[in-house]
């Protein structure tokens, strides 16, 4: 069977796919408050067309889908899209990533479809705040997403949570005791300048060496654990007698591209090596042809860079340009 194996030798095993590029908040890290212009639905790809990409993909690999967005339960229909790449051979492990808002009424059946997992985003646990990040939207709404996955067994459940200077830094013994109390992974992640101006980013970027330091200040000892299932691009720590555990997905600071296994998927239908870079590759030629769709995939590996370059950009070593076209909410992150 052929590798997806890319010129620095990493294997890709991992494929993110964006069913919208649509949401019904309007994080300020990630989508200006207007609004964007949004994708036309019928240069979407369908359901059976993703699954026919997913399936060239499983051919080369890929064991790990994660469905993602925008918000991928504003679009309908979602448990069929599982169901299918469930029923793909080689398949273990599907999960989406969320701002939890639809996740109540549709978890259990997301569940059934064969949904294993789900990683939701919590940034703030005060209602106020919440309102002032995601600019709608309901922070109970959030809670009850989290509680109805739980009951649905759709764990281990992760907590997003980007940190922002000036903004929810001083949540951040909240967030660890949280992991302390409760049975969660909560992940600290550093805001990334994907497809916006930099102005906003350098404002409130926070390394998480703050996460360290903080745990320190409340005398907490730390251990490194494991993590739950598929703690990709996560560094991953427990405070001793912790119930929960915590992760730290630091880009920036400390990047992991040496690690890197995935891929991506966008809702249009162009295949992204790097979060970070302009290159993509548009699938839909290769639609209904599996050998085409194989080579568009082989393409890929040629084409992926050895590394982003956001900590250049922090540092004032690049011009403030940022290398790709996107922003995450069009590329799911
Ligand atoms: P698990 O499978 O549960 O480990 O999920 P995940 O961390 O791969 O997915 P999730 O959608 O929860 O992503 C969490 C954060 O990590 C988001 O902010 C993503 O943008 C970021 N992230 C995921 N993969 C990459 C990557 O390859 N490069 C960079 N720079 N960030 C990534
Ligand atoms: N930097 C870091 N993380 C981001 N996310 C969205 N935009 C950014 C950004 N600019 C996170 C969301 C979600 C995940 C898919 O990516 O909060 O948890
Ligand atoms: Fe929507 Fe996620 Fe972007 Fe927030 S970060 S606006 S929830 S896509």
């Amino acid at each position: 069977m052929p590798d997806l194996m890319d010129r620095f030798g990493r294997h890709h095993t991992y494929l993110r796919i964006s069913v919208t590029d649509r949401c019904n908040l309007r994080c300020l890290y990630c989508m200006p408050e207007e609004g964007m212009v949004f994708m036309e639905q019928d240069k979407l790809l369908s359901y059976p067309q993703i699954i026919e990409v997913a399936s060239a993909a499983t051919k080369l690999g890929i064991r790990k889908f994660r469905i993602t967005g925008g918000e991928p339960l504003v679009r309908p229909g979602l448990e069929q899209l599982i169901a299918g790449l469930s029923a793909l051979p080689g398949v273990d492990d599907i999960s989406l990533t969320t701002n939890g808002l639809l996740l109540a009424p549709q978890a259990a059946k997301l569940k059934q479809a064969g949904l294993k997992r789900v990683n939701i985003s919590l940034d703030t646990m005060d209602a106020t705040r919440f309102k002032f990040i995601a600019r709608r939207g309901d922070l109970n709404k959030v809670w009850e997403g989290i509680e109805a996955a739980v009951q649905a067994g759709l764990t281990p459940i992760k907590l997003n949570c980007v940190l922002l200077k000036g903004v929810n830094e001083d949540e951040i013994g909240r967030f660890l005791k949280l992991s302390l109390e409760h049975p969660m992974h909560v992940r600290f992640i550093e805001y990334m300048p994907i497809g916006h101006d930099d102005a906003g980013w350098r404002e409130h970027y926070l390394p998480l060496t703050r996460v360290i330091e903080e745990a320190g200040k409340l005398g907490y000892s730390l251990e490194q654990v494991e993590g739950p299932k598929g703690s990709g691009p996560s560094d991953n720590w427990r405070i001793a007698g912790g119930v929960g555990t915590f992760g730290l997905i630091h880009p920036i600071s400390e990047h992991f591209c040496k690690s890197c296994n995935r891929l991506r998927l966008t809702a249009d239908g162009h295949l992204k090596p790097c979060l970070y870079w302009v290159d993509e590759l548009n699938v839909k030629p290769a639609l209904g042809s599996p050998e085409a769709m194989e080579r568009l995939f082989l393409k890929s590996m040629d084409i992926k860079p050895e590394n982003h370059e956001m900590a250049a950009l922090l540092a004032g070593e690049k011009q403030s340009h940022v290398p790709t076209e996107r922003r995450m909410s069009q590329i799911g992150g």
